[in-house]
């Protein structure tokens, strides 16, 4: 029999272990609703805030050997005009998990954003953004700041509640600790790392902002670090560097319950979702394990 590759989620049934990341191909309704049908288990929104943000001027992005660096400035059109967009994914989609992604300059504004979200089955607080000051890493990398972001965003929603933690800590583990007892139900490890890219042409940064954050194979072996730090403290989704059903793999025997993936999409197309979730099963059938068998299973 073809093991079965669900998987139960602070309450949301995902047909596979495979989540779109935030920020890619997350913008638009016609966007999501195609990863949706092309595989994925559960969509990741772009993170939303309160007021329209036009992002960073070009270059906003760098491709490298190993990943890529970005630095975008949030770009969206603003919580109210994307709730509408999003509604647009539940008509043509209304079996896909959707997970929304909120982020503000303080604590009460990313709860008032999340306060007004009234689709889709979950809220994700963008705790870490590298390149947008306020918007995340400097709340993001304090256990305290974290614990009363997280508790704000609690009492202005009912839906489980995402929190992604940035790697840029000593101690990640203390981070997740903090959001769990302030009411996180999910950790989402890991949002990119701060990087730099030089032009030696033009003697420059070649990123209009400088810094951007670093995401794809370069950073995946620090994500299955954090995701094995922290999946003891609550459901965890392991994001980083994610391509193959391998790298997949690692990150659930890391303890990860879903895989976030973000970069590969870009690299390797919508076909990424189809792939990986073959590639398990095949894993798993081969050796006659059930995914549930396999989540943790290098910790032990
Ligand atoms: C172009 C781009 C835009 C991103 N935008 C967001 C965002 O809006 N919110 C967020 O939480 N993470 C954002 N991320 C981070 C990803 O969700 C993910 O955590 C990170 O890229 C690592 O996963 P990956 O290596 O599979 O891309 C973005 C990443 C990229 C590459």
């Amino acid at each position: 029999m073809t093991p079965g590759i669900e998987v139960e989620l602070a309450g949301l049934r995902l047909r596979n272990p495979l989540i779109l990341a935030s920020g890619i191909m997350g913008n638009t309704a016609s966007a999501l609703v195609r990863v949706y049908r092309a595989g994925a288990g559960a969509l990741t929104t772009k993170t939303v805030t309160k007021e329209p943000v036009e992002g960073y001027r070009n270059p906003v992005v760098v491709e490298l050997p190993f990943g890529l660096l970005n630095a975008m400035g949030l770009p969206n059109p603003g919580v109210d005009y994307f709730l509408e967009e999003l509604r647009a994914v539940k008509r043509e989609v209304p079996e896909a998990p959707l997970i929304v992604s909120v982020g503000g300059n303080s604590p009460d504004e990313v709860a008032d954003v999340a306060s007004v979200v009234d689709v889709g089955e979950a809220v994700e607080i963008n705790a870490s953004c590298p390149h947008v000051s306020g918007h995340g890493v400097e709340i993001g990398s304090t256990p305290e700041l974290i614990g009363e972001l997280v508790r704000k965003v609690r009492e202005s929603t009912s839906k489980p509640l995402f929190v992604k933690l940035t790697p840029m800590t000593h101690d990640i583990r203390s981070l997740g600790e903090a959001a769990v007892e302030a009411g996180a139900d999910v950790l989402v490890a890991i949002n990119t790392i701060r990087a730099m890219v030089i032009d030696v042409e033009a003697m420059k940064p070649v990123l209009s902002n400088k810094f951007g954050g670093l995401s794809g194979p370069a950073i995946r072996p620090v994500a299955v670090r954090a995701v094995y730090e922290l999946s003891d403290l609550a459901p965890v989704v392991g994001v980083g560097g994610v391509e193959t059903w391998r790298d997949a793999l690692e990150m659930i025997m890391a303890g990860a319950t879903a895989v976030g993936i973000g970069t590969a999409v870009y690299k390797k197309g919508l076909n990424v979702f189809e792939e990986i979730s073959q590639g398990i099963i095949k894993y798993l059938e081969s050796r006659g394990l059930t995914l549930k068998e396999v989540v943790g299973a290098a910790k032990s």
